[in-house]
């Protein structure tokens, strides 16, 4: 039978459409012949030759999960606090964003550490990866090489090998002979990765998928297998940007949205201990539009720069241009101004910009963002040592946002001496930062910017 299959989402469809109605991609429908795996036809699985399984109650005390550790500090934290036996993880990038670079680091680390680790590559020859490897300075490190795509063969090697952890780089490489089709299609990426995870949790070893993020619809892309793993780390950064950011995404044994920030070096990448002053690094002179958000990612607090620029538009439909920010967001924050400040920004070109290549997604950075707007259409820098935090409710109103402390702790840090939030915070430890709070945006902008005409 004919079916339809969405190579983003892995959506079945019955018809090709240029558009796959459950994740919106385009051209991401591929005709699909594998057989799809129905069962036997009109017969109810029954109760026979079934057993009762023993149920437990939720009240008892499991050891906590026995982790092993890489010590690359910002990949264990992004793990949850470090690898879980018998897990599967996996990491998806955009090809070339150096996936295979952080898993040889990762694999070297913990071989180093005394795990047994196998480097499966469907993608390279051994040579390749050794040179890379004397490149990194991993030369000696105990790691086990495989170049391999045949996944019977690697299923066979584990089997004998018994690793703790095994890395398969990429999953859209690997093929599966019994299912009959192509390398990189659904059918073949789903089942190689269950095929991977199911061996992995049987046998107790670690896997780690690497997961290309694709253009084009040709290969499957990562999400196909999202589900069937433990945890899905993104691997993120812009092209022209040396930073790196690993994205927890989902983590069965952890919490999710954590990131783990790296500097793309010539030996590698380097771990970014302290990602405020790298994202902040970059900032001259207070400039009019820019704007230092307090923010946090995950558990730990970050700092970065928000920028925008206002400028009367020549179109008769203003242009909204927004990188690092979700669009939908900013029209919401310019709506509020003008309905609820009476600022407006009509007939102006309204561009929006998160330095350093970072995506921001917490509500919080409302009001810098609003900062940012206004300081950039009324030309008028915030001084230097200030940074903004706080959630904007459509009434105007600014609502607190959690973790305040931890905020204007970092911001003390780096030697800021004054926040702008919202009122309502929950403060417990005084940071020595002053903090000015304000119920909503109206107050802001006449505290901030003075009386507007
Ligand atoms: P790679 O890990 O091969 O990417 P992926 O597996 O995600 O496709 O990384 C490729 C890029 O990283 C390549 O453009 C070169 C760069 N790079 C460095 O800048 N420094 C290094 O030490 C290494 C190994 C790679
Ligand atoms: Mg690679």
């Amino acid at each position: 039978m004919t079916r339809f299959v969405c190579n983003e989402c892995g959506a079945v469809h019955k018809k090709w459409a240029g558009r796959c109605d459950a994740c919106s991609a385009w051209n991401s429908i591929v005709e699909d012949t594998a057989a799809a795996p129905s069962g036997p036809k009109g017969k109810a699985l029954d109760r026979k030759g079934g057993r009762p399984v023993e149920l437990s109650d939720l009240s008892v005390a499991d050891p906590p999960l026995p982790r092993s550790v890489s010590g690359i500090a910002e990949l264990d934290r992004v793990l949850g606090g470090g690898l879980v036996p018998a897990s599967a993880t996996l990491v998806g990038g955009d090809p070339g964003i150096g996936k295979s670079t952080l898993l040889l680091q990762a694999a070297a680390a913990f071989a180093r550490k005394g795990a047994g680790v196998v480097y499966v590559s469907g993608e390279e020859a051994a040579a390749q990866i050794r040179m890379r490897a004397q490149r990194l300075g991993l030369a000696d490190a105990p790691v086990k090489l495989a170049a391999e795509t045949n996944l019977r063969n690697i299923l066979a090697t584990l089997e004998a090998e018994k690793p703790r952890l095994a890395i398969i780089d990429s999953i859209q490489t690997m093929w599966a002979d019994h299912v009959d089709s192509a390398p990189g299609s659904v059918s073949q990426v789903r089942a190689a990765a269950h095929e991977l995870v199911t061996f992995a949790k049987r046998q107790g070893i670690s896997v780690i998928l690497v997961g290309h993020v694709t253009k084009e619809g040709q290969i499957a892309g990562p999400r196909v297998v999202e589900h069937m793993v433990d945890t899905v780390l993104y691997f993120e950064g812009e092209r022209g940007h040396q930073f790196r950011i690993l994205r927890a995404v989902k983590n069965r044994f952890g919490p999710a949205d954590e990131i783990g920030v790296f500097e793309m070096t010539g030996e590698g990448l380097a771990e970014v201990s302290n990602p405020s002053e790298l994202f902040l690094s970059e900032r001259g002179q207070p400039a009019s539009g820019s704007v230092v958000f307090a923010g946090i990612e995950g558990t730990r607090p970050l700092l970065c720069e928000i920028q925008a620029l206002v400028a009367p538009s020549p179109l008769a439909t203003p242009r909204r241009t927004v990188v690092g920010w979700d669009s939908g967001r900013l029209a919401m924050i310019l709506a509020v101004l003008e309905a609820r400040a009476g600022i407006a920004f009509g007939g102006m070109d309204v561009y929006l910009n998160v330095a350093g290549g970072l995506r921001v997604a917490e509500p919080a950075a409302d009001l810098a963002v609003a900062a940012a707007l206004m300081s950039a259409r009324q030309d008028h820098a915030l001084p230097a040592e200030t940074v903004v935090f706080g959630e904007i409710s459509l009434s105007g109103a600014l609502r607190p946002v959690p973790q305040a402390d931890a905020r204007l702790r970092e911001a003390a840090k780096l030697g800021f001496s004054r926040a702008v939030g919202p009122n309502g915070l929950k403060r417990a430890a005084q940071a020595p930062i002053s903090l000015e709070t304000l119920d909503d945006l109206g107050g802001f902008v006449e505290s901030v910017f003075g009386p507007l005409d």
